[in-house]
Protein backbone atom coordinates (compact mmCIF):
# COMPACT_ATOMS: atom_id res chain seq x y z
CA UNK A 1 0.00 0.00 0.00
CA UNK A 2 2.71 2.70 0.95
CA UNK A 3 4.82 2.02 -2.40
CA UNK A 4 1.90 2.40 -4.43
CA UNK A 5 0.86 5.68 -2.75
CA UNK A 6 4.39 6.30 -2.80
CA UNK A 7 4.58 5.63 -6.57
CA UNK A 8 0.85 7.48 -7.27
CA UNK A 9 2.82 10.90 -5.18
CA UNK A 10 5.34 10.48 -7.55
CA UNK A 11 3.97 10.54 -10.67
CA UNK A 12 1.79 13.17 -9.16
CA UNK A 13 4.32 15.32 -8.48
CA UNK A 14 5.92 14.73 -12.05
CA UNK A 15 2.77 16.09 -12.66
CA UNK A 16 1.72 12.85 -15.09
CA UNK A 17 -1.98 11.96 -13.79
CA UNK A 18 -4.42 14.24 -14.65
CA UNK A 19 -6.13 16.61 -11.88
CA UNK A 20 -9.29 14.65 -11.04
CA UNK A 21 -7.22 11.83 -9.96
CA UNK A 22 -5.02 13.77 -7.60
CA UNK A 23 -7.68 15.56 -5.67
CA UNK A 24 -9.48 13.26 -3.32
CA UNK A 25 -7.71 10.13 -1.83
CA UNK A 26 -9.17 7.03 -2.99
CA UNK A 27 -10.45 4.56 -0.88
CA UNK A 28 -8.90 1.66 -2.76
CA UNK A 29 -5.24 2.12 -4.65
CA UNK A 30 -6.17 0.97 -7.96
CA UNK A 31 -3.33 2.13 -10.63
CA UNK A 32 -5.59 3.68 -13.67
CA UNK A 33 -3.32 3.45 -16.64
CA UNK A 34 -2.64 6.43 -17.63
CA UNK A 35 -2.15 5.56 -21.17
CA UNK A 36 1.02 6.70 -23.01
CA UNK A 37 2.07 8.67 -19.91
CA UNK A 38 1.90 5.35 -17.43
CA UNK A 39 2.70 2.78 -19.59
CA UNK A 40 0.83 -0.89 -19.54
CA UNK A 41 0.77 -0.98 -16.11
CA UNK A 42 -2.87 -2.84 -15.57
CA UNK A 43 -4.89 -1.59 -12.62
CA UNK A 44 -3.76 -4.50 -9.40
CA UNK A 45 -6.10 -3.87 -6.13
CA UNK A 46 -3.24 -3.65 -3.70
CA UNK A 47 -3.21 -6.40 -0.93
CA UNK A 48 -2.31 -5.77 2.35
CA UNK A 49 0.39 -8.19 3.59
CA UNK A 50 0.33 -6.80 7.29
CA UNK A 51 -2.38 -8.84 8.58
CA UNK A 52 -0.59 -12.30 7.99
CA UNK A 53 -3.99 -14.25 6.27
CA UNK A 54 -5.11 -14.71 3.74
CA UNK A 55 -8.86 -14.62 4.89
CA UNK A 56 -10.51 -12.38 7.03
CA UNK A 57 -12.89 -13.60 9.62
CA UNK A 58 -16.86 -14.09 10.25
CA UNK A 59 -16.84 -10.88 12.20
CA UNK A 60 -16.93 -8.51 8.78
CA UNK A 61 -20.02 -10.52 7.65
CA UNK A 62 -22.54 -8.11 7.06
CA UNK A 63 -25.19 -7.10 9.91
CA UNK A 64 -22.24 -8.51 11.69
CA UNK A 65 -19.50 -6.32 11.13
CA UNK A 66 -18.76 -2.71 12.39
CA UNK A 67 -20.21 -0.41 9.63
CA UNK A 68 -18.00 1.06 6.49
CA UNK A 69 -17.81 4.40 6.19
CA UNK A 70 -20.33 4.81 3.23
CA UNK A 71 -19.34 9.07 3.85
CA UNK A 72 -16.29 10.56 3.33
CA UNK A 73 -15.43 7.89 1.34
CA UNK A 74 -15.36 9.96 -1.93
CA UNK A 75 -13.14 7.23 -4.57
CA UNK A 76 -16.27 7.89 -6.69
CA UNK A 77 -16.40 11.13 -7.43
CA UNK A 78 -14.78 12.58 -10.24
CA UNK A 79 -14.64 16.30 -11.14
CA UNK A 80 -13.01 18.53 -12.89
CA UNK A 81 -12.58 16.78 -16.34
CA UNK A 82 -13.08 18.50 -19.28
CA UNK A 83 -15.61 17.85 -21.67
CA UNK A 84 -14.85 17.31 -25.94
CA UNK A 85 -16.19 19.12 -28.25
CA UNK A 86 -19.79 17.77 -29.72
CA UNK A 87 -20.02 16.27 -26.45
CA UNK A 88 -22.54 18.39 -24.78
CA UNK A 89 -25.08 18.27 -27.78
CA UNK A 90 -28.48 16.02 -28.74
CA UNK A 91 -26.66 12.71 -28.48
CA UNK A 92 -28.79 11.37 -31.31
CA UNK A 93 -26.86 13.63 -33.48
CA UNK A 94 -24.35 11.30 -32.55
CA UNK A 95 -20.94 13.65 -33.36
CA UNK A 96 -17.70 11.81 -33.71
CA UNK A 97 -16.15 12.57 -30.19
CA UNK A 98 -12.25 13.17 -30.34
CA UNK A 99 -11.25 12.10 -26.90
CA UNK A 100 -7.48 12.07 -27.94
CA UNK A 101 -8.14 15.71 -26.84
CA UNK A 102 -8.41 15.04 -23.66
CA UNK A 103 -6.28 13.65 -20.90
CA UNK A 104 -9.12 11.19 -18.70
CA UNK A 105 -12.48 11.20 -21.19
CA UNK A 106 -15.79 10.33 -20.03
CA UNK A 107 -18.34 8.43 -21.14
CA UNK A 108 -21.14 11.35 -21.60
CA UNK A 109 -22.93 12.51 -24.14
CA UNK A 110 -25.97 15.16 -23.94
CA UNK A 111 -27.53 14.22 -21.08
CA UNK A 112 -26.65 10.29 -21.38
CA UNK A 113 -24.17 8.39 -19.33
CA UNK A 114 -21.90 9.56 -15.78
CA UNK A 115 -18.52 9.93 -15.52
CA UNK A 116 -16.04 7.19 -15.32
CA UNK A 117 -14.44 6.91 -11.60
CA UNK A 118 -12.10 3.35 -12.89
CA UNK A 119 -10.66 1.27 -13.18
CA UNK A 120 -10.04 2.14 -16.62
CA UNK A 121 -7.60 2.29 -19.63
CA UNK A 122 -7.57 5.37 -21.50
CA UNK A 123 -6.14 4.22 -24.96
CA UNK A 124 -9.03 2.04 -25.16
CA UNK A 125 -11.36 4.75 -25.07
CA UNK A 126 -9.80 7.40 -27.13
CA UNK A 127 -9.61 4.20 -29.95
CA UNK A 128 -13.57 3.64 -29.51
CA UNK A 129 -15.14 6.85 -28.34
CA UNK A 130 -18.81 5.59 -29.95
CA UNK A 131 -18.21 2.18 -28.10
CA UNK A 132 -17.21 4.57 -24.48
CA UNK A 133 -19.78 7.29 -25.38
CA UNK A 134 -22.65 5.41 -27.58
CA UNK A 135 -24.89 8.11 -29.92
CA UNK A 136 -28.39 8.07 -28.63
CA UNK A 137 -29.81 6.45 -31.41
CA UNK A 138 -27.52 3.04 -30.74
CA UNK A 139 -30.26 0.50 -29.62
CA UNK A 140 -30.50 -2.60 -28.37
CA UNK A 141 -27.89 -5.92 -29.11
CA UNK A 142 -26.02 -6.03 -32.28
CA UNK A 143 -22.82 -8.92 -31.80
CA UNK A 144 -19.51 -7.77 -31.55
CA UNK A 145 -18.28 -6.97 -35.21
CA UNK A 146 -14.83 -5.16 -35.06
CA UNK A 147 -11.47 -6.79 -34.31
CA UNK A 148 -7.90 -5.06 -34.04
CA UNK A 149 -5.55 -7.79 -35.41
CA UNK A 150 -2.89 -6.27 -33.25
CA UNK A 151 -4.54 -8.25 -30.48
CA UNK A 152 -4.32 -11.42 -32.06
CA UNK A 153 -1.94 -14.26 -31.22
CA UNK A 154 1.15 -13.75 -33.38
CA UNK A 155 2.77 -16.88 -34.68
CA UNK A 156 6.21 -16.42 -35.62
CA UNK A 157 7.87 -18.83 -38.37
CA UNK A 158 11.13 -21.25 -37.82
CA UNK A 159 14.40 -19.74 -37.89
CA UNK A 160 15.99 -16.13 -38.49
CA UNK A 161 13.25 -13.49 -38.24
CA UNK A 162 11.93 -15.04 -41.38
CA UNK A 163 8.59 -13.49 -40.74
CA UNK A 164 5.07 -14.38 -38.27
CA UNK A 165 1.51 -13.97 -39.45
CA UNK A 166 -2.15 -13.63 -37.28
CA UNK A 167 -5.25 -14.36 -37.77
CA UNK A 168 -9.05 -13.54 -36.96
CA UNK A 169 -12.01 -15.73 -37.11
CA UNK A 170 -14.96 -17.46 -35.41
CA UNK A 171 -12.56 -17.50 -32.24
CA UNK A 172 -12.29 -13.74 -32.01
CA UNK A 173 -15.40 -12.93 -33.98
CA UNK A 174 -18.14 -15.47 -33.23
CA UNK A 175 -20.41 -13.82 -35.75
CA UNK A 176 -18.60 -13.76 -38.67
CA UNK A 177 -19.10 -17.48 -40.29
CA UNK A 178 -18.08 -16.87 -43.80
CA UNK A 179 -15.15 -15.56 -44.15
CA UNK A 180 -11.65 -15.36 -41.76
CA UNK A 181 -8.53 -13.07 -42.40
CA UNK A 182 -4.90 -13.59 -41.58
CA UNK A 183 -2.02 -11.07 -41.91
CA UNK A 184 1.17 -12.24 -43.03
CA UNK A 185 4.54 -10.80 -43.20
CA UNK A 186 7.59 -12.60 -44.90
CA UNK A 187 11.29 -11.51 -44.73
CA UNK A 188 13.24 -11.07 -48.39
CA UNK A 189 13.09 -14.57 -50.24
CA UNK A 190 11.26 -15.84 -46.87
CA UNK A 191 8.83 -18.78 -48.14
CA UNK A 192 5.25 -19.64 -47.25
CA UNK A 193 6.08 -23.35 -47.13
CA UNK A 194 4.30 -25.09 -49.96
CA UNK A 195 0.82 -26.10 -48.58
CA UNK A 196 -2.94 -26.45 -49.54
CA UNK A 197 -6.02 -26.06 -47.61
CA UNK A 198 -9.59 -26.72 -47.63
CA UNK A 199 -10.84 -23.20 -48.08
CA UNK A 200 -10.85 -20.72 -51.19
CA UNK A 201 -7.70 -17.86 -50.30
CA UNK A 202 -7.93 -14.76 -51.59
CA UNK A 203 -5.11 -12.42 -51.02
CA UNK A 204 -4.68 -8.28 -51.35
CA UNK A 205 -0.58 -7.27 -50.95
CA UNK A 206 -0.25 -4.78 -48.71
CA UNK A 207 3.66 -4.14 -49.05
CA UNK A 208 6.52 -5.33 -51.13
CA UNK A 209 6.23 -8.51 -53.81
CA UNK A 210 6.02 -12.38 -54.16
CA UNK A 211 6.54 -15.08 -56.18
CA UNK A 212 3.68 -17.71 -56.44
CA UNK A 213 3.55 -20.60 -57.44
CA UNK A 214 0.59 -23.21 -58.23
CA UNK A 215 -0.01 -26.95 -59.74
CA UNK A 216 -3.63 -27.47 -60.91
CA UNK A 217 -5.89 -30.79 -61.07
CA UNK A 218 -5.08 -31.04 -64.95
CA UNK A 219 -1.40 -30.45 -64.64
CA UNK A 220 -1.52 -27.41 -65.71
CA UNK A 221 1.16 -24.63 -64.35
CA UNK A 222 1.31 -20.95 -62.93
CA UNK A 223 3.90 -18.62 -61.91
CA UNK A 224 3.66 -14.65 -61.24
CA UNK A 225 5.29 -12.40 -59.66
CA UNK A 226 2.84 -9.50 -57.90
CA UNK A 227 3.45 -6.63 -55.29
CA UNK A 228 1.48 -4.48 -53.45
CA UNK A 229 -2.37 -3.52 -54.24
CA UNK A 230 -2.53 -6.85 -56.44
CA UNK A 231 -4.60 -9.87 -55.65
CA UNK A 232 -4.55 -13.47 -55.61
CA UNK A 233 -6.80 -16.67 -55.78
CA UNK A 234 -5.87 -20.16 -55.10
CA UNK A 235 -9.47 -22.50 -55.43
CA UNK A 236 -9.45 -25.08 -52.25
CA UNK A 237 -7.25 -28.00 -52.61
CA UNK A 238 -4.64 -26.13 -54.74
CA UNK A 239 -1.07 -26.10 -53.98
CA UNK A 240 0.73 -23.60 -54.03
CA UNK A 241 3.87 -21.71 -52.76
CA UNK A 242 4.50 -18.28 -52.19
CA UNK A 243 8.01 -16.25 -51.95
CA UNK A 244 8.94 -13.20 -50.93
CA UNK A 245 11.18 -11.16 -53.38
CA UNK A 246 14.00 -8.89 -52.45
CA UNK A 247 12.57 -6.42 -50.23
CA UNK A 248 10.13 -8.93 -47.71
CA UNK A 249 6.61 -8.67 -48.21
CA UNK A 250 3.25 -8.74 -46.06
CA UNK A 251 -0.22 -9.81 -47.52
CA UNK A 252 -3.55 -10.38 -46.36
CA UNK A 253 -5.46 -13.18 -46.85
CA UNK A 254 -9.08 -13.97 -46.99
CA UNK A 255 -10.92 -17.36 -46.63
CA UNK A 256 -14.37 -18.75 -47.25
CA UNK A 257 -15.15 -20.26 -44.11
CA UNK A 258 -15.20 -17.80 -40.60
CA UNK A 259 -13.74 -21.04 -38.53
CA UNK A 260 -10.72 -21.49 -40.92
CA UNK A 261 -7.52 -21.57 -39.04
CA UNK A 262 -4.21 -20.66 -40.48
CA UNK A 263 -2.65 -22.82 -38.68
CA UNK A 264 -4.92 -26.02 -39.66
CA UNK A 265 -3.12 -26.22 -43.52
CA UNK A 266 -1.72 -29.02 -45.16
CA UNK A 267 1.79 -28.52 -45.28
CA UNK A 268 4.31 -30.77 -47.43
CA UNK A 269 6.73 -31.24 -44.98
CA UNK A 270 3.99 -32.82 -42.12
CA UNK A 271 2.93 -34.86 -45.36
CA UNK A 272 6.40 -36.04 -45.46
CA UNK A 273 6.85 -36.40 -42.37
CA UNK A 274 3.50 -38.42 -41.39
CA UNK A 275 4.31 -40.95 -44.12
CA UNK A 276 6.78 -43.99 -43.78
CA UNK A 277 9.74 -43.91 -45.80
CA UNK A 278 9.00 -46.74 -47.66
CA UNK A 279 6.20 -45.49 -49.15
CA UNK A 280 8.00 -42.42 -49.92
CA UNK A 281 10.49 -44.37 -51.47
CA UNK A 282 8.33 -46.31 -53.60
CA UNK A 283 6.10 -42.85 -54.54
CA UNK A 284 9.21 -40.72 -55.94
CA UNK A 285 10.55 -44.38 -56.87
CA UNK A 286 14.21 -43.18 -55.55
CA UNK A 287 16.02 -44.50 -52.67
CA UNK A 288 15.28 -44.01 -49.05
CA UNK A 289 18.53 -42.39 -48.37
CA UNK A 290 17.07 -39.15 -50.27
CA UNK A 291 15.13 -38.49 -47.28
CA UNK A 292 17.74 -38.11 -44.70
CA UNK A 293 17.40 -33.90 -44.95
CA UNK A 294 13.93 -33.79 -44.50
CA UNK A 295 13.01 -31.39 -42.23
CA UNK A 296 12.08 -32.80 -38.12
CA UNK A 297 9.35 -30.37 -37.88
CA UNK A 298 7.07 -28.64 -40.17
CA UNK A 299 8.51 -25.54 -41.41
CA UNK A 300 5.78 -23.23 -42.25
CA UNK A 301 7.58 -20.11 -42.81
CA UNK A 302 10.87 -19.70 -43.37
CA UNK A 303 14.11 -18.36 -44.81
CA UNK A 304 14.95 -19.34 -48.51
CA UNK A 305 17.06 -19.23 -51.50
CA UNK A 306 16.76 -15.95 -53.05
CA UNK A 307 14.48 -16.89 -56.21
CA UNK A 308 16.23 -15.67 -59.64
CA UNK A 309 15.24 -12.57 -60.64
CA UNK A 310 14.32 -13.74 -64.21
CA UNK A 311 10.88 -15.95 -63.59
CA UNK A 312 11.56 -17.69 -66.42
CA UNK A 313 13.91 -19.31 -65.26
CA UNK A 314 11.84 -21.02 -62.79
CA UNK A 315 8.75 -21.42 -65.21
CA UNK A 316 8.18 -25.34 -64.84
CA UNK A 317 5.78 -26.40 -67.63
CA UNK A 318 4.43 -30.47 -68.23
CA UNK A 319 2.50 -31.43 -71.38
CA UNK A 320 -0.63 -30.20 -69.93
CA UNK A 321 1.20 -26.15 -70.42
CA UNK A 322 0.12 -23.06 -68.42
CA UNK A 323 -2.97 -22.33 -66.77
CA UNK A 324 -5.08 -20.66 -69.21
CA UNK A 325 -5.39 -17.04 -68.84
CA UNK A 326 -8.80 -16.54 -68.57
CA UNK A 327 -7.80 -18.89 -65.36
CA UNK A 328 -4.96 -17.10 -63.68
CA UNK A 329 -4.58 -16.84 -60.24
CA UNK A 330 -3.80 -13.30 -59.91
CA UNK A 331 -5.10 -10.10 -60.89
CA UNK A 332 -2.28 -6.92 -60.96
CA UNK A 333 -4.95 -5.11 -59.14
CA UNK A 334 -2.46 -1.88 -58.46
CA UNK A 335 -2.55 -1.05 -62.29
CA UNK A 336 -6.38 -0.63 -62.46
CA UNK A 337 -7.46 3.17 -62.08
CA UNK A 338 -9.86 3.84 -58.93
CA UNK A 339 -13.36 4.91 -60.00
CA UNK A 340 -13.58 8.75 -58.83
CA UNK A 341 -16.83 10.35 -57.03
CA UNK A 342 -16.96 13.91 -55.10
CA UNK A 343 -15.31 12.76 -51.03
CA UNK A 344 -13.41 9.68 -52.50
CA UNK A 345 -12.80 6.71 -54.65
CA UNK A 346 -13.50 3.32 -55.10
CA UNK A 347 -12.09 0.20 -57.77
CA UNK A 348 -14.21 -3.12 -57.95
CA UNK A 349 -12.57 -6.51 -58.80
CA UNK A 350 -15.02 -9.48 -58.93
CA UNK A 351 -15.33 -12.73 -61.50
CA UNK A 352 -16.26 -9.86 -64.28
CA UNK A 353 -12.67 -9.45 -64.80
CA UNK A 354 -11.00 -12.32 -62.28
CA UNK A 355 -12.73 -15.13 -62.91
CA UNK A 356 -11.21 -18.04 -61.13
CA UNK A 357 -12.49 -16.33 -57.79
CA UNK A 358 -15.86 -17.79 -58.12
CA UNK A 359 -17.32 -16.41 -54.58
CA UNK A 360 -15.14 -13.21 -54.14
CA UNK A 361 -16.21 -9.23 -54.85
CA UNK A 362 -14.07 -6.92 -53.19
CA UNK A 363 -14.04 -3.33 -53.32
CA UNK A 364 -10.64 -1.18 -52.22
CA UNK A 365 -12.60 2.20 -50.93
CA UNK A 366 -10.97 5.83 -50.19
CA UNK A 367 -12.80 7.92 -47.93
CA UNK A 368 -11.54 11.42 -47.47
CA UNK A 369 -11.72 13.57 -44.20
CA UNK A 370 -15.06 14.18 -43.04
CA UNK A 371 -16.53 12.04 -45.75
CA UNK A 372 -18.44 8.74 -46.08
CA UNK A 373 -19.27 5.61 -47.44
CA UNK A 374 -23.00 5.77 -47.85
CA UNK A 375 -25.40 4.19 -46.31
CA UNK A 376 -26.25 0.62 -47.89
CA UNK A 377 -26.35 -2.88 -47.99
CA UNK A 378 -25.42 -6.39 -49.83
CA UNK A 379 -28.40 -8.63 -50.61
CA UNK A 380 -26.50 -12.03 -50.10
CA UNK A 381 -23.35 -11.85 -48.40
CA UNK A 382 -21.58 -11.04 -45.20
CA UNK A 383 -19.29 -8.09 -45.70
CA UNK A 384 -15.62 -8.72 -44.16
CA UNK A 385 -13.81 -5.50 -43.77
CA UNK A 386 -9.91 -4.59 -43.31
CA UNK A 387 -8.71 -1.10 -42.89
CA UNK A 388 -5.17 -0.19 -44.31
CA UNK A 389 -5.16 3.23 -43.06
CA UNK A 390 -7.26 5.85 -41.37
CA UNK A 391 -9.76 5.70 -38.73
CA UNK A 392 -13.60 5.00 -39.48
CA UNK A 393 -16.71 4.35 -37.91
CA UNK A 394 -19.57 2.12 -38.58
CA UNK A 395 -22.95 1.62 -37.39
CA UNK A 396 -24.55 -1.48 -38.20
CA UNK A 397 -28.39 -1.26 -38.29
CA UNK A 398 -30.34 -5.09 -37.46
CA UNK A 399 -33.21 -5.43 -37.67
CA UNK A 400 -35.86 -4.98 -36.19
CA UNK A 401 -35.06 -2.49 -33.76
CA UNK A 402 -30.84 -2.72 -32.90
CA UNK A 403 -28.28 -0.62 -34.13
CA UNK A 404 -24.68 -0.19 -32.84
CA UNK A 405 -21.37 1.78 -33.85
CA UNK A 406 -18.43 0.70 -33.63
CA UNK A 407 -14.27 2.58 -34.64
CA UNK A 408 -11.72 1.25 -36.21
CA UNK A 409 -8.22 2.08 -37.40
CA UNK A 410 -5.42 1.02 -39.55
CA UNK A 411 -4.92 -3.01 -39.03
CA UNK A 412 -8.69 -3.77 -37.60
CA UNK A 413 -11.19 -6.16 -38.81
CA UNK A 414 -14.59 -5.63 -39.62
CA UNK A 415 -17.11 -7.76 -40.49
CA UNK A 416 -21.56 -7.13 -41.63
CA UNK A 417 -23.62 -9.76 -41.71
CA UNK A 418 -25.94 -9.55 -44.91
CA UNK A 419 -28.80 -7.13 -45.34
CA UNK A 420 -27.62 -5.36 -42.37
CA UNK A 421 -27.45 -1.91 -43.50
CA UNK A 422 -24.37 0.43 -42.64
CA UNK A 423 -22.04 3.64 -43.41
CA UNK A 424 -18.15 3.95 -43.14
CA UNK A 425 -17.46 7.12 -42.29
CA UNK A 426 -13.97 8.73 -42.03
CA UNK A 427 -13.22 9.53 -38.49
CA UNK A 428 -9.82 11.14 -39.04
CA UNK A 429 -7.60 14.00 -40.75
CA UNK A 430 -6.16 11.67 -43.19
CA UNK A 431 -8.05 9.34 -46.01
CA UNK A 432 -9.21 6.14 -44.90
CA UNK A 433 -8.44 3.46 -46.84
CA UNK A 434 -10.48 0.34 -46.06
CA UNK A 435 -11.21 -3.43 -47.88
CA UNK A 436 -15.01 -4.69 -48.44
CA UNK A 437 -14.71 -8.57 -49.30
CA UNK A 438 -18.09 -10.11 -49.88
CA UNK A 439 -18.99 -14.26 -51.31
CA UNK A 440 -20.43 -13.29 -54.34
CA UNK A 441 -19.59 -13.42 -57.55
CA UNK A 442 -20.32 -9.92 -58.69
CA UNK A 443 -19.85 -6.71 -56.50
CA UNK A 444 -23.31 -5.29 -55.19
CA UNK A 445 -24.89 -3.60 -52.96
CA UNK A 446 -28.40 -1.30 -52.31
CA UNK A 447 -27.94 2.36 -51.79
CA UNK A 448 -30.08 4.30 -49.54
CA UNK A 449 -30.07 7.54 -50.77
CA UNK A 450 -30.48 5.90 -54.59
CA UNK A 451 -33.37 3.47 -53.16
CA UNK A 452 -35.87 6.61 -51.81
CA UNK A 453 -35.08 8.74 -54.98
CA UNK A 454 -36.12 6.07 -57.00
CA UNK A 455 -39.57 5.33 -55.18
CA UNK A 456 -42.46 7.12 -55.75
CA UNK A 457 -42.11 10.62 -53.79
CA UNK A 458 -45.33 10.26 -51.86
CA UNK A 459 -44.12 7.47 -51.06
CA UNK A 460 -41.69 7.90 -49.05
CA UNK A 461 -43.38 11.76 -47.97
CA UNK A 462 -45.98 9.66 -46.53
CA UNK A 463 -43.58 7.11 -44.58
CA UNK A 464 -40.80 9.41 -43.10
CA UNK A 465 -42.63 12.95 -43.37
CA UNK A 466 -39.47 14.20 -45.58
CA UNK A 467 -39.60 17.64 -47.21
CA UNK A 468 -40.03 17.59 -51.31
CA UNK A 469 -36.71 19.81 -51.71
CA UNK A 470 -34.79 16.87 -50.10
CA UNK A 471 -36.67 14.11 -51.75
CA UNK A 472 -35.85 16.40 -55.51
CA UNK A 473 -32.46 16.70 -54.73
CA UNK A 474 -32.00 12.88 -54.29
CA UNK A 475 -29.09 11.71 -57.07
CA UNK A 476 -30.58 8.59 -58.95
CA UNK A 477 -27.83 7.06 -59.51
CA UNK A 478 -25.36 5.34 -56.74
CA UNK A 479 -22.31 7.68 -55.91
CA UNK A 480 -20.91 5.29 -53.38
CA UNK A 481 -19.26 7.87 -51.32
CA UNK A 482 -21.14 11.44 -49.50
CA UNK A 483 -19.10 14.50 -49.04
CA UNK A 484 -18.70 15.93 -45.40
CA UNK A 485 -17.53 18.73 -43.60
CA UNK A 486 -14.38 17.77 -42.43
CA UNK A 487 -15.26 19.36 -38.45
CA UNK A 488 -17.06 16.50 -37.30
CA UNK A 489 -18.71 18.71 -34.52
CA UNK A 490 -19.55 21.63 -36.77
CA UNK A 491 -23.15 20.69 -36.22
CA UNK A 492 -23.02 21.45 -32.36
CA UNK A 493 -23.32 24.81 -32.94
CA UNK A 494 -26.14 24.60 -35.15
CA UNK A 495 -28.25 21.39 -34.88
CA UNK A 496 -30.56 23.13 -37.69
CA UNK A 497 -27.74 22.74 -40.17
CA UNK A 498 -26.20 21.95 -42.85
CA UNK A 499 -22.63 21.78 -40.81
CA UNK A 500 -22.62 17.65 -41.82
CA UNK A 501 -22.04 18.07 -45.43
CA UNK A 502 -21.32 21.78 -46.11
CA UNK A 503 -18.18 23.43 -44.28
CA UNK A 504 -19.83 26.00 -42.10
CA UNK A 505 -17.84 29.65 -42.54
C1 LIG B 1 6.20 -20.17 -69.23
O1 LIG B 1 6.37 -20.97 -70.37
C2 LIG B 1 5.26 -20.99 -71.24
C3 LIG B 1 5.56 -21.93 -72.39
O2 LIG B 1 6.00 -23.15 -71.95
C4 LIG B 1 4.97 -19.63 -71.72
O3 LIG B 1 3.81 -19.67 -72.53
C5 LIG B 1 4.78 -18.69 -70.58
O4 LIG B 1 4.62 -17.37 -71.03
C6 LIG B 1 5.94 -18.75 -69.63
N1 LIG B 1 5.66 -17.93 -68.47
C7 LIG B 1 6.56 -17.14 -67.90
C8 LIG B 1 6.13 -16.36 -66.72
O5 LIG B 1 7.71 -17.08 -68.32
C1 LIG C 1 14.77 -14.57 -68.96
O1 LIG C 1 15.06 -15.93 -69.25
C2 LIG C 1 14.55 -16.36 -70.50
C3 LIG C 1 14.76 -17.85 -70.66
O2 LIG C 1 15.52 -18.38 -69.64
C4 LIG C 1 15.24 -15.57 -71.61
O3 LIG C 1 14.72 -15.96 -72.86
C5 LIG C 1 14.97 -14.09 -71.39
O4 LIG C 1 15.69 -13.31 -72.32
C6 LIG C 1 15.38 -13.67 -69.99
N1 LIG C 1 14.94 -12.31 -69.78
C7 LIG C 1 15.74 -11.39 -69.28
C8 LIG C 1 15.11 -10.02 -69.10
O5 LIG C 1 16.90 -11.60 -69.01
C1 LIG D 1 -15.82 22.62 -35.30
O1 LIG D 1 -17.07 23.17 -35.05
C2 LIG D 1 -17.33 23.48 -33.70
C3 LIG D 1 -18.79 23.92 -33.57
O2 LIG D 1 -19.08 24.93 -34.47
C4 LIG D 1 -16.36 24.53 -33.23
O3 LIG D 1 -16.57 24.82 -31.88
C5 LIG D 1 -14.93 24.00 -33.41
O4 LIG D 1 -14.00 24.97 -33.07
C6 LIG D 1 -14.72 23.57 -34.84
N1 LIG D 1 -13.43 22.91 -34.93
C7 LIG D 1 -12.52 23.25 -35.82
C8 LIG D 1 -11.26 22.47 -35.80
O5 LIG D 1 -12.69 24.15 -36.62
C1 LIG E 1 -34.95 24.64 -38.23
O1 LIG E 1 -35.05 25.10 -39.57
C2 LIG E 1 -36.35 25.13 -40.08
C3 LIG E 1 -36.28 25.48 -41.55
O2 LIG E 1 -35.38 26.53 -41.78
C4 LIG E 1 -37.17 26.11 -39.26
O3 LIG E 1 -38.50 26.13 -39.72
C5 LIG E 1 -37.15 25.70 -37.79
O4 LIG E 1 -37.80 26.68 -37.00
C6 LIG E 1 -35.73 25.55 -37.31
N1 LIG E 1 -35.72 25.01 -35.96
C7 LIG E 1 -34.91 25.47 -35.02
C8 LIG E 1 -35.00 24.77 -33.70
O5 LIG E 1 -34.10 26.35 -35.22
Amino acid sequence: MYQVTRMFNALLAAGLFPAVLAAPAPQMDYGENSGPVGGVDSPTPTVTASSGSLYGDESLLGEVAKPSPVSGGDSAFVSDYPLVNGQEADSDLGLYLDFNSVENPQPLRGVGGQTDPGPRTYEYEKLNPDVYAPPGTDSGSVSQLQWPLGLSHNRFGTGDKPGWARQQNTDQLPVATEMAGVDMRLAPHAYRELHWHTASEWSLMLKGCVRLAAVNENGETFIDDICAGDVWFFPAGVPHSIQALDEGCEFLLVFDDGSFSEDGTSLISELFIRNPKSVLSKNLQTPVSAFDNLPSDELYIFNGTPAPANISAQNMTGPAGILPYDQSYTYHWSQQEAYQTPGGSVKIIDTTTFPIATDFAAALVTVQPGAMREMHWHLNSDEWNYFLQGSARITVFEAPEASRTFDYTAGDVGYIPATDAHYIENTGTEDVIFLEVLQQAKFTDISVAQWLALTPKQVVKDTLGLPDETLDNLPKQKTYIKPGNKNMTALASNPNGTAAYEPSG
